[in-house]
């Protein structure tokens, strides 16, 4: 590998959220983290060059969109995805989770059914509710050892609901949606007119064997019916930067949503945050091969030492990105103590499963994305823990 992903960086002291909120979240100091979903990995030389020569020139004020921003995201969709959009289709906003509220906002009014998935993404519920829209759960269905949909239960869902947050990639569980699957959700919600917000943050991290088709290409209907949500920010761990875009194909969906972010100011792009994702999308993709080779084999080895040492544990294995989720059913803790056990005994920072709504419970979510060094340890406190049981 020409990138040292076993490097171990001290994050401590740059307050991140991963270390620096651990006192603050989980209570104590002496927890290893592996929740929220950012790597501990350097990101690519291109990023940290881009940043760099900006950083370098000393005066900070306002700037408009890289020139290179829209062409490096069409050259990208183009070579990954064979999408082509066109650049009057792609619209800056700063982050997923604002752009999702934006979208509630937009389209729906408040008492209005919006459709998620569950186990999901837990912003995806509150942002939902805070806004005081209606959060209506299509709950997925475990079967053999991975997310299906209930899809007479979707289409039941759907006829009370104006908008649906589909999360594709789907997180936690890391199923990443088949086109028959898609075809599906887009066919019941275009009938019920219910407008489709495809979030696809995770969808550049495809694990061995799997493919990202985003949701707009599925056919004409899905395209026209759809706000795509992607962002670099996960593919090359540069989340803070809080950049992300949507592409949006049809022209009055795309300029009601435009216009709604014009007038609140919210497409404007700060300084850091287009020149490094062009850099990243130009220059980063054998950086993210080889990214993705040793997140494969961290989730290898973390399915490897389930099955020889917790056998009362086993894990949904992910189709995309460094999320596991745990099934620590067969502890038989009750929530608080499952919790508990993690926490306090294995002194590992895990996200609770329940905190992904109906169906997480008695699961818990692992984030891979580490040096393989940090992942033997935490393994190592969990067997501790295991057999103290
Ligand atoms: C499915 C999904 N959407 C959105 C986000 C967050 O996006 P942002 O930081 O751009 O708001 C995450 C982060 O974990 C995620 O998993």
């Amino acid at each position: 590998m020409k990138y040292n992903f076993d490097e171990i960086i001290e994050r401590r002291g740059t307050d991140c959220v991963k270390y620096d909120a651990v006192k603050e979240i989980f209570g104590c100091d002496d927890i290893l983290p592996l929740w929220v979903a950012d790597m501990d990995f350097r990101a690519p030389d291109c990023v940290y060059n881009a940043l760099a020569r900006r950083v370098e020139h000393p005066v900070y004020g306002y700037t408009f969109l890289s020139p290179r921003w829209k062409p490096s995201i069409k050259r990208w969709l183009a070579r990954r995805y064979s999408w082509s959009v066109k650049y009057e289709e792609i619209g800056f906003v700063g982050g997923i989770v604002p752009a999702l509220a934006f979208a509630i906002e937009c389209f729906t009014k408040p008492g209005d059914g919006v459709l998620i998935q569950s186990p999901v993404y837990h912003p995806y519920t509150h942002v939902t509710a805070d806004h005081g829209r209606r959060v209506v759960t299509n709950r997925l269905l475990l079967v053999d050892g991975q997310y299906r949909i209930d899809f007479d239960d979707f289409e039941r869902k759907a006829k009370e609901c104006r908008l649906f947050l589909l999360c594709h990639p789907h997180n936690p569980g890391g199923r990443v949606w088949r086109r028959d699957e898609l075809g599906r959700m887009a066919d019941i919600c275009k009938r019920n007119n219910v407008l489709v917000v495809s979030d696809e943050i995770h969808c550049d991290m495809m694990l061995r064997g799997y493919t990202h088709i985003p949701f707009a290409t599925i056919n004409d209907d899905a395209a026209q019916n759809c706000i795509t949500l992607m962002a670099a920010s996960k593919t090359f761990n540069i989340a803070g930067l809080k950049s992300s875009y949507h592409i949006i194909k049809n022209p009055e969906i795309r300029a009601r949503y435009s216009e709604y972010l014009r007038i609140n100011e919210l497409d404007f792009a700060p300084l850091f945050s287009t020149e490094p994702i062009a850099a990243a999308y130009d220059e980063g993709e054998e950086w993210l091969g080889q990214m993705l080779q040793y997140v494969e084999a961290n989730i290898d080895y973390v399915q490897q030492f389930i099955e020889k040492n917790l056998p009362r544990l086993s894990m949904i294995r992910p189709e995309a990105s460094y999320l596991i989720f745990i099934d620590a059913r067969g502890l038989e803790l009750g929530h608080d103590s499952l919790v508990r056990f993690f926490v306090e005994q294995a002194k590992v920072g895990l996200n609770d499963g329940a905190m992904f709504g109906p169906g997480g419970e008695g699961f818990m979510r692992m984030n891979v994305g580490c040096p393989r060094a940090t992942l033997e340890e935490a393994m190592h406190r969990i067997k501790e823990a295991y057999d103290r049981l």
